[in-house]
């Protein structure tokens, strides 16, 4: 038996002045898209902004459904469309916000485990690092600087 340690670094900044001027913009677009969340059910908008490579920025929001498992999160939402739209295009960076009705988000809310998920797979495919940034509704941004560094052990195609 052999212990392993996986360790991730992330990056903290302190509000969203000190985010460089093109991430704090992508922020600011998550941010807007947070506000077209369809979210009666959790009450709990999330907005998520990409940038790829050729200039394009694809925004979603989360998208809830009466049958509550066919709704989609604003990242896949959002990294979906940007698939689908432009296929040849290389994602730089996402940038997530979320917010709640019921209670205050001051920090950071990372990516659910299925979209990281969704975000690693093209990742992978497109063979560069994607940054993620994210917050909650005000305050603090993490990032990360390559979506591996969210989802350790990851589930992909060298397997199947
Ligand atoms: N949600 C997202 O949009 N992104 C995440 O990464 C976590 C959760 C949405 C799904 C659902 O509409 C609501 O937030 C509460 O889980």
């Amino acid at each position: 038996m052999k212990e392993v340690k996986i360790e991730s670094t992330l990056f903290v900044f302190e509000n969203l002045e000190e985010l460089p001027k093109d991430v704090a913009f992508l922020m600011q677009k998550a941010i807007e898209a947070r506000g077209k969340a369809y979210a009666p059910y959790s009450n709990f908008n999330v907005g998520a902004a990409i940038l790829l490579d050729n200039g394009e920025i694809i925004t979603g929001s989360n998208q809830e459904n009466a049958s509550y498992p066919s709704g989609l999160c604003a990242e896949r939402t959002a990294i979906y469309y940007a698939g689908s739209q432009f296929p040849a295009a290389k994602i730089v960076r996402m940038a997530i916000s979320a917010t709640s009705a019921t209670k205050p988000t001051t920090s950071p809310i990372p990516p659910c485990g299925a979209c990281r998920q969704a975000i690693a797979e093209y990742e992978i495919k497109q063979e560069t690092p994607i940054e993620i940034y994210f917050m909650g509704e005000t305050g603090a941004i993490t990032k990360s600087a390559s979506l591996a560094n969210l989802l350790p052990l990851i589930f992909d195609k060298s397997v199947l």
